[in-house]
C-alpha cells in the first residue's frame, strides 16, 4: 500500500466532508441522545460517517472502518487496514457553539497508526501526520515539542474529575490544579490532542475515550515527540474504551508518578 497516495485520498475526503459540515449550518439539525441525556448525536454526525464509509468501501476494498456512529464494521481485531473515524468529535460544541469540533481519523495497519488527521472544520486547519514523516498543520511542519515542567504547564482536563468520582482519586487532581500554570477544557478530545501536538497545551487526560477519539491524534502527537498511553502508563489497545493521557516528555512521567491514582 502506497501511503502517500492513501494520504492524498484521505485528505481530499476529509476536506469534502468538512465542506458538507459547513453547508449543514444553514439547515436545521435533528438532535438525538445516545447513552445519556448529554450524549448527543445529530443527523450530520451520521451523514458524514456514511459519506466516508461509502467512499472507502468503493475505493479501498478490504479496508475496514471503525466509526463512532456504528455504520462501519464490527471490528474485533486490528489485522489489516482499519480507518478509525469520529465524523464529529465535540458534538455538544457543534450543536451549542458551531465551533470547537473536529473530524478525527486514524488509519491503522495491523494495529500501527500510519496516518492521522484532525480537521478543525471552522478554522480550516488540518493537522496531519504520516508515521515517520513528521506532523503538519496544513502545509507547515509542526516543530518537535520541548520538555516542560509541572509549574510551567497548561493541562487539558475535564473539571468533573476534580470532584469525587468513581474513576480517579480526586485529591491528586486537586493538587495538580494547584501546582500547574493553568487548566483548560475544550470539549473535543481530538482538538485537545491537536493542541498538545502544537504546544498550545502541554498535556491532556481523560477517564474514558474510544479509539475513534484518539486514533488520528496519537499518530500526530507521537510524530512531534509527545507520549500517549492510558492512565496506567500502558499502550492503548484500540478495541474498546480506555483512560487516556498524552503529554510532552517528562511531564508524562511526572503526571503518572505524582498526581494520577486510578481507583
Ligand atoms: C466526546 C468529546 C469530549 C470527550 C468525550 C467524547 P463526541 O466525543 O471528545 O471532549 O470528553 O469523552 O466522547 O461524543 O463529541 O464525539
Ligand atoms: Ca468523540
Ligand atoms: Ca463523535
Amino acid at each position: 500500500m502506497e501511503l502517500h497516495k492513501l494520504d492524498r485520498y484521505a485528505k481530499a475526503l476529509i476536506k469534502e466532508a468538512g465542506s458538507k459540515i459547513r453547508h449543514s449550518f444553514s439547515s436545521e439539525l435533528d438532535i438525538e441522545t445516545k447513552a445519556d441525556a448529554n450524549d448527543l448525536v445529530t443527523n450530520i454526525d451520521k451523514e458524514i460517517e456514511q459519506f466516508f464509509i461509502e467512499r472507502i468501501r468503493k475505493d479501498y476494498i478490504g479496508h475496514r472502518i471503525l466509526g463512532e456512529e456504528g455504520f462501519g464494521d464490527d471490528v474485533k481485531s486490528l489485522d489489516g487496514f482499519i480507518w478509525m473515524l469520529d465524523p464529529i468529535d465535540g458534538t455538544m460544541n457543534f450543536i451549542h457553539q458551531q465551533r470547537n469540533f473536529a473530524i478525527s481519523l486514524g488509519i491503522y495497519q495491523d494495529g500501527i497508526g500510519v496516518l492521522g488527521y484532525i480537521y478543525d472544520v471552522i478554522h480550516d486547519e488540518l493537522y496531519s501526520a504520516q508515521k515517520g514523516q513528521g506532523a503538519y498543520l496544513n502545509d507547515e511542519r509542526i516543530p518537535m515539542l520541548e520538555p516542560t515542567t509541572i509549574p510551567n504547564a497548561i493541562i487539558g482536563m475535564n473539571a468533573s474529575w476534580v470532584v469525587p468520582n468513581h474513576h480517579i482519586e480526586n485529591e491528586g487532581l486537586i493538587r495538580l490544579v494547584q501546582d500547574v500554570r493553568g487548566i483548560r477544557s475544550y470539549g473535543s478530545a481530538a482538538l485537545e490532542l491537536a493542541y498538545v501536538s502544537t504546544g498550545r497545551i502541554d498535556a491532556y487526560m481523560s477517564m474514558r475515550l474510544s479509539p475513534w477519539d484518539v486514533a488520528g491524534g496519537i499518530v500526530i502527537a507521537t510524530e512531534v515527540g509527545a507520549i500517549a498511553t492510558n492512565l496506567s502508563g500502558q499502550p492503548l489497545k484500540f478495541l474498546g474504551q480506555d483512560t487516556f493521557l498524552v503529554a510532552r516528555k517528562g511531564l508524562h512521567d511526572s503526571l503518572l508518578a505524582n498526581y494520577i491514582a486510578l481507583k
